[in-house]
């Protein structure tokens, strides 16, 4: 045996004791400062990671370590700090692209967000591909940022938006969606877990039903990226979407990952710096993948703190982190779901990490203004997503939503302080 293999041996066999150690989670809320404090005198209960994540302290120190030693404009500069500050840029677009298994670093575009990134293939795309009397299928569990922007779209084009619906459940009807599919259809863009309901979709197999037609796929991923390991190259997505707030990095920086091919024959949305190979007042040209999408200084500690979060969600692993959350999940289920007069909305088969559910007679807001007298954070309110609220004929759901972070404890608490609601309000 060579030396290579020898290393990547003793690498696999360190890989395999990390993640079949149990899961540690009193250590790893260690390395959360936040999660240290109390709310109105009462340890805080986190359950709204689902509409941002709480940082590691390696997030936050990689974030400090940039400004106190690294900062500087990237790509523009032949000085030290320039450079510097280029390949922590850089280093960062590598780590993504291995996390979620893309073929090339210049296939990960950096965005502000799951919303930027959405937005971005609907006007670049959408420009060139999409026209009057084309059809783009999206669900009917999306967040808004997953509609409105094939919204806007259709009016500009006079495409037609058509929604895959959904069982009693929150799943979708996926013989309904084989049918919608025709020559008309220029993109299907689905999530892959619903905020909402947490219902995880068949997005394999959509992928694979899309191809079939030749339909491109874009995958909402902000909030399966968090949560589940994702591999753009096995599921062969041509597009997905995700944000780095939402998985312990920091806001404003998120991630359009697309195949080069489709990339290469998209034009860009935004003009300016760095976007361009050369400018003159008779035409520009522009610049290669990935900068032809990244005009304008970037948010480069934006994109450390999400290399750094990267760095801290792989050393703990997501297989491991998916499987611990499931069984939050199924305890929440559990204990929430016994409470009279608890009625759990969205019931699919595979779900992860949201628990969306009303009280009889009680406004979901007055659950959670009273769960958060006792520390508890939780969500309430329709969750961008109206269309789903509408579908379940409720106006807001109470969301509570996980992370590995989070402890069977604190669903205890989540239980008693619902049980002191119905006290309050009865
Ligand atoms: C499923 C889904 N898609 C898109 C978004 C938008 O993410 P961002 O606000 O980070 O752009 C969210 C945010 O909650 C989401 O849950």
């Amino acid at each position: 045996m060579n030396k290579a293999m020898q290393a990547a041996l003793e690498v696999e066999e360190q890989e395999m004791q990390t993640n079949s150690a149990p899961f540690d989670v009193d250590r790893i809320r260690e390395d959360f400062p936040i999660l240290k404090q109390q709310v109105h005198g009462r340890p805080l209960v986190y359950f709204d990671s689902a509409a941002t994540s709480q940082k590691p302290q390696a997030v936050i120190d990689a974030i400090n370590r940039y400004y106190a030693e690294q900062n500087a404009n990237v790509h523009r500069g032949v000085h030290y700090l320039s450079q510097l500050a280029t390949r922590e840029y850089e280093d960062a677009r590598v780590k993504i692209q291995r996390f979620i298994n893309a073929a090339e670093s210049h296939e990960i575009i950096y965005t502000r967000g799951a919303t930027d990134s959405i937005n971005l293939v609907a006007l670049s795309y959408g420009r060139k591909f999409v026209h009057e009397g084309d059809e783009i299928i999206i669900s009917a569990l999306e967040h808004h940022s997953n509609i409105v922007p094939w919204q806007m779209l259709c009016e500009l084009t006079g495409a037609r938006l058509r929604v895959i619906p959904i069982n009693d459940a929150g799943e979708l009807l996926m013989d309904e969606f084989a049918e919608m599919l025709n020559t008309r259809v220029k993109m299907v863009a689905v999530s892959h877990l619903s905020n909402a309901l947490g219902t995880i979709n068949p997005i394999k197999r959509i992928i694979e039903l899309a191809h079939s037609r030749d339909i491109p796929v874009l995958i909402d991923g902000a909030q399966a990226a968090p949560h589940l390991k994702v591999d753009v190259r096995e599921l062969d997505c041509d597009f997905y979407a995700f944000s780095g707030h939402k998985m312990c990095g920091p806001t404003g920086i998120g991630v359009l990952y697309g195949k080069s091919h489709w990339l290469e024959s998209m034009p860009p949305v935004i003009g300016g710096g760095d976007m361009i190979a050369s400018v003159s007042f008779e035409k520009t040209t522009y610049n290669v993948l990935p900068y032809k999408f990244e005009a304008g200084t970037p948010h480069i500690e934006g994109c450390v703190g999400l290399g750094a979060a990267i760095d801290y969600l792989s050393e703990i692993g997501l297989d491991r982190i998916a499987a611990y959350e499931h069984e939050l999940l199924d305890y929440a289920t559990e204990v929430v779901g016994a409470i009279p007069g608890v009625k759990i909305i969205g019931t699919a088969r595979e779900k992860s990490s949201v628990l969306s559910f009303t009280l009889d007679n009680i406004h979901p807001h007055d659950v959670g203004t009273i769960l958060d007298d006792q520390g508890i954070a939780i969500r309430a309110g329709h969750h961008c997503a109206q269309p789903v609220m509408k579908r379940f004929n409720v106006p807001a759901t109470a969301r509570a939503s996980f992370a590995f972070y989070n402890t069977k404890r604190e669903i205890d608490a989540l239980a008693e302080g619902l049980q002191n609601v119905i006290e309050v309000l009865k």
